[in-house]
């Protein structure tokens, strides 16, 4: 169990521990199950609190502390000081960046096999400048005398480096020390273990009843569906909808690839409903406002063709769910990303959310195990608003067709350059700008498109990717030749950071 304090690392310490195969769950620092024995160990996080705030987040560690294993880290170590005796005071030297870990104490189980002077990361204001009676140093920097401890009578370990990123060149050993070595935790929590315990807990949690499911074509509905569908079979009822607003022959392909992999699926076309509430609107919460709403209605009508259907099951993940009890609340929706978050309270129906507990590359292993094919594992993240909000301005059947040809030059120029697997997320956007160009002896009047491909890890901070010039000039001839009303292509340099991925 991780308490978190608020540290923008919180979730790196769960999957660094989910990497070694290890269960772990995130809770608010205020607001945590007491720990019964199924927990084994405790880590405490990291913040960008000091001790010394009066506001600072403590814990009630009553019942926890001596009785469970347990790892303060950062903020958690500083915490573990202050609170029982020692002194933690702002730091005078820099203990931002990287340090050597020049004294160790490699009898100590958490450094087991750690080589001494390792690199390790810090990032922090305070230090410990004393220890509480009953601590021991077990690991000093050039700079920090108190890198880490351990309290001599009880289980408890504190470091004030970060073993969680990859900076620390052996902080997954450390953790791995702690998790299995300290706690004893076996290490076996697998993909597939994960597909036999979910598939075994979702039949009992359903029973005989029906569960209605919308695919998105992307990987987490289609994962949580093959679930499901290895739980319940043909009780599941997929449901992919065709908004109007998908890529160049998406529908048809997406609907054939579930068909195969035996989803009890039904396709609807409901693109004209869609692009019809789309006319003569250009604003893009409201484009976002609109097709949310025509999505729950269109869903909710055939969802109840389905008959006794008791369930409505959500491709939900982890980090939605610390997301909405995480210890600074949810941060602020820049844009309305969860478009049919009014679903389930429209359609008075349970909810079932088999992927809750998973972080996104672990949902992709998930799906392997399921033997998911690659066309859908490896797709690009696609907007659920799709199209709608990469046509700057109003919606017309006539964009979306220019569009969806330039598109498809672009994304199946990516495939064939073997650039879709390096690129995160890659889009063409048309802009509702002209401008002028020759063709022949014509002068010409038409639009410009951007190309936008970007790189990152969970879409919260994306870099443009540095695609060979070759390959973007071959892109823009292509499309400035075959598709009509197309007189020139831009590339988008932009990182998000102040950008964002989508122009909409
Ligand atoms: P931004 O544009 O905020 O996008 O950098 C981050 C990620 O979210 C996707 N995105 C959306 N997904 N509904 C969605 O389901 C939306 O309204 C929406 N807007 C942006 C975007 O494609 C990127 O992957």
């Amino acid at each position: 169990m991780i308490l978190d304090f608020g540290s923008q690392y919180t979730q790196l310490i769960a999957r660094r521990i989910r990497e070694l195969n290890v269960y772990c769950e995130i809770h608010p620092f205020n607001h945590f199950p007491q720990p019964d024995d199924s927990v084994r160990g405790v880590i405490l996080s990291g913040s960008p609190w000091s001790v010394r705030d009066t506001r600072a987040p403590f814990p009630d560690l009553t019942g926890i502390k001596g009785r469970i294993p347990m790892l303060g880290v950062c903020y958690g170590a500083q915490y573990l000081t202050h609170k029982y005796g020692g002194e933690v005071l702002p730091s005078n030297t820099r203990e931002y960046g990287r340090a050597k870990l020049v004294k160790v104490d490699t009898g100590d189980p958490l450094f087991k096999g750690i080589t001494p002077g390792t690199q390790v990361w810090m990032s922090h204001g305070d230090t410990i400048v004393k220890i509480p009676q009953d601590y021991l140093i077990t690991g000093s920097t050039e700079d920090v005398n108190v890198a880490a401890f351990r309290i001599s009578v009880e289980q408890t370990w504190g470091i004030q480096f970060h073993p969680e990123v990859y900076h620390t060149t052996e902080g997954t050993r450390m953790l791995g020390n702690f998790v299995r070595g300290i706690c004893g935790c076996r290490g076996d929590w697998t993909p597939e273990s994960f597909v036999d315990m979910t598939v075994r807990s979702l039949r009992e949690q359903i029973g005989n009843d029906r569960v209605v499911l919308g695919l998105s074509g992307g990987v987490d509905s289609s994962v949580a569906a093959l679930l499901l569908d290895r739980a319940i079979g043909d009780r599941l009822t997929s449901i992919f909808v065709d908004n109007g607003l998908l890529r160049k022959d998406e529908y048809e392909s997406v609907l054939d690839a579930y068909r195969r992999m035996g989803l009890n699926v039904r396709g609807v076309d409901a693109s004209a409903a869609f692009v019809d509430g789309l006319r003569g609107v250009d604003d893009p919460e409201t484009k976002r406002k609109i097709i949310g709403r025509i999505f729950i209605e269109v869903f909710d009508l055939e969802a109840h063709n389905v008959q006794n259907v008791k369930w409505l099951a959500q491709g939900t993940i982890y980090p939605d769910v610390i997301e909405s009890v995480s210890v600074n609340g949810p941060s602020a929706t820049i844009k309305s990303h969860h478009n049919v978050g009014g679903l389930p309270d429209k359609m008075h129906l349970k909810v079932v959310e088999p992927l809750r507990l998973l972080f996104k590359d672990e949902v992709r292993r998930v799906g392997r195990a399921l033997g998911m094919p690659d066309e859908i594992l490896s797709r690009h993240p696609f907007p659920g608003p799709g199209l709608a909000i990469r046509i700057v301005g109003e919606v017309t059947p006539a964009k979306l067709e220019t569009l969806r040809d330039a598109d498809e030059i672009f994304i199946s120029g990516l495939r064939r350059s073997g650039w879709y697997d390096k690129v995160w997320q890659a889009a063409v956007i048309l802009l509702p700008v002209q401008s002028v160009g020759v063709m022949g002896d014509e002068r010409t009047y038409e639009n410009a498109v951007v190309l936008r491909a970007v790189t990152s890890t969970d879409g919260m901070t994306a870099d443009w990717s540095h695609l060979p010039h070759e390959f973007l000039a071959e892109v823009s001839n292509q499309i400035i030749n075959r598709v009509k009303g197309v007189n020139r292509v831009v590339y988008d340099i932009s990182s998000k950071p102040p950008s964002t991925i989508e122009w909409e």
